[in-house]
C-alpha cells in the first residue's frame, strides 16, 4: 500500500464511522432529533430569511381532534430530505427541543414516522426521493395541553442545500388561557456554533493520521528504537501505534 492510498483508506474508515447514514434524516440520529441539522453535511444552511417553504396549519387551536399540517413549496424546490416536529413555543423550558404530540400520515407513502422522544413524534422523508408537491400530515396532542406549540422543519432540496427552522404559526390548546403569545425557538442554533468544531475535529484527525504514517516511515528509515525513558514510561506505546496502522 502506498502512503497516499493508506491515507485514503484510513480516511474512508473515519468518514464511514462518523457520518454513518446514507442520506439526511433517513433514520435521524439523537443529535439530528435535537438540532434538526443534517449531521454529515459540511455546508451551512441557506441563510435567506424568506424560506422557500411554509408550514401551514388548518387551525390555531388544538384539542382532541387532529390539526392538519401542510408543507407548502413556494419556489418549486423539491423536498428531498425532511424532518418535521411540533415543539413548545417557549424557548427557556428544558424540554423545548423535545417534540410533542404525535403525527399521522394518512396515506402519505413517501413519508415515514419516527420516534425521536416518543412514538411517532417526528416525520421524515423515507427515501432520498425529491417530492415535488405540497405535503399534508396530521398532528394530534391527544388533548394534552403543551401550551403554545409550533411546527418546525428542516428541508433538504439537494445535496448540501437545505433550509433549517422552517416554522409554522404558533397554535394553542383550547384550554390555554396564557396571555403570552409564545415564541418560535430555532432548532439549529446549538450546532451552528459548534459546526466549526466538528470541522476542526476532522482536520485534527487527518493531521494525526498523516503524522502517524510519516512518523512510522521515518522510524523505519532510521531503525528507530525508543529511548530508555520512553521504553519504561510507555512500553506498550510503539506496539499500539503499529496496530492502529494495520488496515
Ligand atoms: C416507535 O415506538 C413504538 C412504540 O414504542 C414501537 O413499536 C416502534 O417500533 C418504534 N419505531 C421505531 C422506528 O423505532
Amino acid at each position: 500500500m502506498s502512503p497516499s492510498s493508506k491515507i485514503i483508506a484510513v480516511l474512508c474508515v473515519f468518514v464511514e464511522s462518523v457520518f454513518g447514514a446514507a442520506y439526511p434524516f433517513e433514520q435521524p440520529t439523537k443529535q439530528e432529533c435535537i438540532d434538526m441539522m443534517p449531521s454529515y453535511f459540511q455546508a451551512r444552511p441557506q441563510q435567506t430569511t424568506n424560506r422557500p417553504f411554509k408550514i401551514k396549519v388548518t387551525d390555531n387551536i388544538y384539542q382532541q381532534t387532529a390539526v392538519k399540517v401542510t408543507i407548502e413549496r413556494l419556489d418549486n424546490f423539491p423536498i428531498k430530505g425532511l424532518i418535521l416536529q411540533a415543539r413548545r413555543a417557549q424557548c427557556d423550558v428544558a424540554n423545548q427541543k423535545e417534540p410533542v404530540g404525535k403525527f399521522y400520515l394518512a396515506g402519505e407513502k413517501i413519508l415515514q414516522l419516527f420516534n425521536c422522544s416518543r412514538k411517532d413524534d417526528t416525520v421524515v422523508n423515507r427515501a432520498w426521493i425529491p417530492i415535488e408537491r405540497n405535503l399534508e400530515v396530521h398532528w394530534n396532542s391527544n388533548n394534552i395541553d403543551f401550551g403554545r406549540v409550533y411546527f418546525i422543519a428542516t428541508i433538504v432540496v439537494k445535496d448540501d442545500i437545505y433550509w433549517t427552522d422552517v416554522t409554522s404559526e404558533i397554535i394553542r390548546h383550547l384550554s390555554d388561557t396564557d396571555a403570552s403569545a409564545g415564541e418560535v425557538c430555532p432548532a439549529s442554533t446549538s450546532r451552528l456554533g459548534s459546526s466549526s468544531n466538528r470541522n476542526n475535529a476532522a482536520a485534527e484527525y487527518y493531521r494525526f493520521v498523516v503524522f502517524m504514517i510519516m512518523d512510522t516511515r521515518q522510524a523505519r528509515k532510521r531503525r528507530w528504537t525508543p529511548s530508555p525513558e520512553k521504553r519504561t514510561a510507555s512500553s506498550g506505546y510503539p506496539k499500539r501505534r503499529k496496530k492502529s496502522l494495520q488496515l
